[in-house]
């Protein structure tokens, strides 16, 4: 049989239709604009994301048997708030996940509510990012709009939606809403009072793993796919992405450089780091996860390279880097502003250290270090609670360079493992509707059967020494300049 992973990325939907054994068949990816109506805004439209799927799944399924199709699965941005009226119209366009619009709804949540009742209801504190806070800026600054809200759902839902009419999220991403308690996987009944919504209008919860139904008829007919294809719950992507690594049981990481960039911690069990630097989830293998996000990583050294320096040539600029360890130049990737573990919206990217004889390639350099020693950050705290993590799966765009994959083995002194599929929360969805649709008895046993690690990079001593100096270094640059990013902003 064959199954759909779709990505709902954020630059992109990839899709990735996948044989039960697990062969890639064919992958497409369709692009969609994102707007960033202010600074630090950003916002994308749901029907966009569908459009594109509708044309990708036509492109991918152009020269297959499409009798054999059986399941349809997802990982999708996180935290992006979709809202419909009563005949089901998107209402506004999305607010995104990395969208920072909504700090005093995030001090209101975090210092009136209180960041003990958050964590004790959802295991998290709020982030701007997050759902809840967006809702509370939709109640505040568009009260209008507020009142026709009929269903909130979540990027990838939105697309299970228009799929399969079933208003249904699964427990990973619905961890990223702050209206969910993670660790009963259920609405939490005081963050629906504190945001003004009711449970009628928040989406049915499943695991991952799990069908919500079939696609729709006029779906069937228009993709030219059985009436009886599953259509199965899927997660956030960087819980689909750790299925696609095999980052599924206990004490497994995954690191992922996307538009995003995240570390994240498979557990058995539940558990919550204290300060709440680390977002505590429920992941698709049925269990849970830590996560440390950060807003921007693969994203620094695109604008770098396409908006900055002008090139496409990538490998091109990386190959000219000869310099590793001793770079005087620093690089704070805050972009976007920063999630974990500053939680501060108004960071911003900065450059230190330049000197007149700095060069071209010692910035890239310090693109590509900034992420590693900012990833790094999130990793300390896990390293904090105990948890011991010697090796790490990788995906997402920025892990098809070997330089920068060696440059985080070293800056985290881990091994990093390559998979020999890249393509993290697309083969993860993909692998999702395979468990749903029987092909394997569970997520652990699709990851186990299907994820190969094909190559080692190992830190060097030498160079991990290096690093270390120069993390020390890093680790000063934010709190010297936090207090300046509230002046500059
Ligand atoms: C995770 C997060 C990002 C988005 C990117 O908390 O906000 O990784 O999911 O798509």
């Amino acid at each position: 049989m064959l199954y759909i992973g779709v990505d709902l990325g954020t630059s992109a939907v990839k899709l990735l239709l996948m044989e039960g054994n697990g062969t890639i068949r064919k992958i497409v990816s369709k692009e969609y604009p994102i707007y960033f109506p202010h600074p630090g805004w950003s916002e994308q439209n749901p029907e966009d994301w569908f459009e594109q799927t509708m044309e990708g799944l036509k492109e991918l399924l152009a020269d297959c048997d499409r009798s054999q199709v059986a399941g349809i699965s997802f990982g999708g941005q996180m935290h992006g708030l979709v809202i419909l009226d009563k005949d089901d119209r998107v209402i506004r366009p999305a607010l995104l996940w990395n969208d920072g619009r909504t700090y005093e709804e995030c001090d209101y949540l975090n210092q009136v509510i209180g960041k003990d009742k958050l964590s004790e209801y959802t295991a998290n504190i709020s982030f701007t990012g997050f759902t809840a806070p967006k809702i509370l800026w939709v109640k505040n600054k568009e009260p209008e709009n507020f009142a026709k809200i009929e269903k909130i759902m979540l990027p990838k839902d939105y697309i299970a939606y228009r799929l399969s009419g079933v208003h249904c999220t699964d427990v990973s991403d619905a961890s990223g809403m702050l209206i969910f308690d993670v660790k009963n996987r259920t609405w939490s009944k005081e963050m629906m009072e504190i945001c003004g919504i009711r449970e009628e209008q928040l989406a049915k919860i499943y695991e991952s793993y799990e069908a919500v139904g079939n696609v729709l008829p006029e779906i069937a007919a228009e993709l030219d796919i059985p009436q009886s294809v599953k259509v199965v719950a899927g997660a956030g992507d960087n819980a689909a992405a750790a299925v696609g690594t095999g980052t599924v049981g206990d004490g497994m990481c995954n690191i992922s450089l996307g538009t995003s960039g995240t570390i994240f911690i498979s557990s058995e069990k539940f558990g919550v780091d204290k300060n709440n630097a680390l977002h505590a989830f429920a992941h698709a293998d049925g269990h849970y996860h830590l996560m440390g996000c950060m807003l921007s990583a693969a994203s620094c050294n695109k604008w770098w390279m396409d908006e900055i320096i002008g090139t496409s040539d990538y490998a091109g600029e990386q190959a000219k880097i000869t310099k590793l360890g001793e770079n005087h130049v620093y690089f704070l990737p805050y972009l976007m502003g920063e999630r974990s573990p500053h939680n501060n919206p108004n960071a911003r990217g900065t450059f230190i250290g330049m000197t007149m004889d700095t060069t071209r390639q010692d910035m890239t350099q310090a693109v590509l270090e900034g992420v590693a020693f900012a990833l790094r950050d999130s990793f300390e705290v896990a390293k904090s609670l105990g948890i011991r993590i010697e090796r790490t799966k990788i995906c997402g765009g920025g892990a098809k360079s070997p330089l920068w994959k060696k440059i985080i083995a070293n800056v985290m002194n881990i091994k990093v493992d390559v998979i020999e599929s890249e393509e993290g929360p697309a083969l993860g969805g993909a692998m999702l509707a395979a468990v749903a649709c029987g092909e394997y008895a569970s997520v652990e046993d699709a990851a186990a059967k299907l994820v190969k690690v094909i190559d080692t990079v190992d830190p060097d001593p030498e160079l991990a020494a290096k690093y270390e100096e120069r993390y020390q270094q890093f680790k000063e640059i934010y709190p010297a300049c936090k207090p300046l990013f509230e002046i500059i902003k």
